[in-house]
């Protein structure tokens, strides 16, 4: 059956059309990626974000259908992220495929972008078992997962402050090394000795095994070698590269205590910034020989798409036939409603 999913949580406009079932593929994809409007502001503008998703939305839907040769008849769920996201972006996603589906006559799938995320690894990797424990690193979230199934979700530990990939946005930014800083910075990795500034891991007053990220901020922007230092600066080079290899190992240990503590069968890592080389790097090396599978979503599926929301849109219409899709986002498979297990796993 084909499944046509639509995300605009932020600042890439995507629709995607994807068969399941008879095979599991993605037929094709049209991401409008939102980075050219934004860069001048280096972040994204939420007004000029949504007014550009209210532009291109109708005709990326059309692009898909036509370059998958079908229509919209042959469509048999319509999948969409429904939030967390920019409430003005997410609106008219909302609207366009509310529309589209009451036209059509065709079942409305909400679903949650951060599950979505988890759910990437999924579209190359169709034997990941659970029990499993998700990191999901992107602009808006850190957060780990621990999923008993994949509609039975709890968190385990999430950021108290900014999102990891916000930091190095900001880091980049500050340092006028330009928009978005994550791939830009790790570009700029191997270009540093890695070893040579240590940043201190945050650790929680209250014992919590939460994320905090805004005294890797401050850190940054404080630092002695980036004070007035010219970009090309050897010691500037080293103080980033040091940064970010600080920031990984932080997201790395928190990870492997999670697996340590809940011993899942898989470990999932997604989100724009499991796209960083480094990070992926780290993981694959301590998961190697692991009795844990580490899954690490494909490239092109670790930032914002459809591909992920058809995906995960589709398993929810399988799995929950007889629900009403839309009305029951909310009340059913919200954020607002995992389980979080509070400090230390109790
Ligand atoms: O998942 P995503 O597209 O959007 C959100 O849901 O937030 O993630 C975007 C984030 C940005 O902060 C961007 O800088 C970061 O992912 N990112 C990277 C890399 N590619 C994208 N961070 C580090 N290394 C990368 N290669
Ligand atoms: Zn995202």
């Amino acid at each position: 059956m084909y499944i046509l999913g639509i995300e605009s949580s932020c600042d890439e406009t995507a629709v995607a059309l994807i068969e399941r079932e008879e095979q599991d593929r993605v037929i094709a994809e049209q991401i409008k990626s939102q980075v050219p409007l934004h860069a001048q502001y280096g972040g994204v503008v939420p007004e000029i974000a949504s007014r550009n998703h209210y532009e291109v939305i109708d005709h990326l839907t059309r692009e898909v259908l036509k370059e998958a040769g079908l229509t919209i008849d042959d469509i048999r769920v319509l999948a969409l992220t429904l939030g967390p996201g920019l409430m003005g972006s997410l609106l008219v996603g909302l609207s366009f495929a509310k529309g589209l589906a009451f036209a059509n006559k065709i079942p409305l799938v909400a679903v949650d972008h951060v599950l979505a995320h988890i759910e990437s690894a999924f579209i190359d990797n169709p034997g990941i078992r659970y029990p499993l424990v998700a990191l999901v690193v992107s602009g808006g979230h850190t957060t780990i997962f621990y999923q008993k199934s994949k509609f039975k979700t709890e968190v385990i530990a999430k950021t108290r402050d900014d999102a990891i990939g916000e930091v190095l946005d900001k880091v980049a930014k500050y340092y006028g090394l330009g928009y978005p800083g994550g791939p830009i910075l790790d570009k700029r990795y191997k270009d540093g000795d890695p070893n040579r500034y240590s940043f201190t891991f945050p650790k929680m007053s209250d014992g919590s095994d939460d994320f905090s990220f805004s005294g890797y901020k401050t850190a940054a922007i404080r630092h002695p070698a980036g004070k007035n230092a010219n970009t090309n600066d050897q010691a500037f080079k080293d103080f980033i590269s040091s940064f970010l290899n600080s920031i990984m190992d932080y997201v790395l240990t928190k990870t492997l205590s999670a697996v340590e503590h809940t011993k899942p069968k898989s470990l999932i890592v997604a989100g724009g910034v499991s796209r960083n080389s480094l990070l992926r790097e780290k993981f694959t090396k301590k998961f190697t020989n692991s009795s844990v599978n580490l899954y690490l979503s494909s490239p092109r599926y670790c930032t914002d798409n459809a591909s992920m929301v058809a995906w995960l849109g589709y398993e929810k219409y399988r799995s929950f036939p007889n629900i009403n899709y839309f009305d029951n986002y909310l009340n059913s498979y919200s954020r607002a409603s995992f389980r979080d297990r509070g400090p230390k796993y109790r």
